[in-house]
C-alpha cells in the first residue's frame, strides 16, 4: 500500500507558503491577471483528469494515468490556493465593510477544496476503492472545482472596488 500524501502536504505551514509570494506584484490588475492565468492552467488539468476518469471506468489499466492526473492537479491547485491566500486575501479584506466576511468565506472554501483533493489523492494512492468508484469520485471533483473557479472568476471584479485599483488598467 502506498503512503498517503496528506502528511507530506500538511508539513508546509501557512507562513512558509506565503514567503514564496514575497516580491510579487500586489496591484489589483496584476493579481487578477495572475488568478485568471492560473485558473486557465487548472481548467486544462481538470480536463485531463476528466478524460482519465472516463478512461478508467471499470478498467484497472487506466489507474496509473488517473493517479498521475490527480497528483498533478493537487500540486498545482494547492500552490494556487496558497497564492490566492497570499495575494488575493489581503485585497479582498480591504474592499469594503464585507471584506473580512468575503475573506473568511474564501478561506473556508479553500479548506474544503484542499480536503476534497487530499481525499482523492489518498483514495487513488491507497487502493481501497475500485476503479469505477475512483472514476466517479474524480468526475465529481472535476465538476465541483470547475464550478468553483468559474464562480471565482466572476467574483474577481469585486477587487476593482479596492483603493489601489486604477480604472481602465488592463487586467488580462
Ligand atoms: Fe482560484
Amino acid at each position: 500500500m502506498a503512503q498517503p500524501n496528506t502528511e507530506r502536504a500538511g508539513m508546509l505551514k501557512e507562513k512558509d507558503r506565503a514567503v514564496r509570494f514575497v516580491g510579487m506584484s500586489r496591484d489589483v490588475a496584476s493579481v487578477k491577471a495572475r488568478v485568471r492565468r492560473e485558473h486557465a492552467v487548472i481548467r486544462t488539468l481538470l480536463d485531463v483528469l476528466d478524460d482519465a476518469a472516463r478512461e478508467v471506468h471499470g478498467r484497472v489499466s487506466g489507474l496509473p494515468a488517473l493517479r498521475r492526473a490527480v497528483w498533478e492537479l493537487y500540486v498545482v491547485f494547492d500552490d494556487h490556493l496558497a497564492m490566492e491566500e497570499a495575494l488575493v486575501l489581503p485585497l479582498l479584506k480591504s474592499v469594503d465593510a464585507w471584506g473580512p466576511v468575503r475573506a473568511e468565506n474564501m478561506l473556508t472554501e479553500h479548506n474544503e477544496q484542499r480536503q476534497m483533493l487530499l481525499a482523492l489523492v489518498d483514495d487513488t494512492e491507497c487502493d481501497q476503492k475500485d476503479a469505477s468508484a475512483l472514476a466517479e469520485e474524480a468526475g465529481w471533483l472535476v465538476k465541483a472545482l470547475r464550478k468553483d473557479i468559474d464562480a471565482e472568476d466572476e467574483a474577481l471584479d469585486v477587487l476593482n472596488r479596492t483603493a489601489g485599483f486604477v480604472p481602465g488598467q488592463s487586467d488580462g
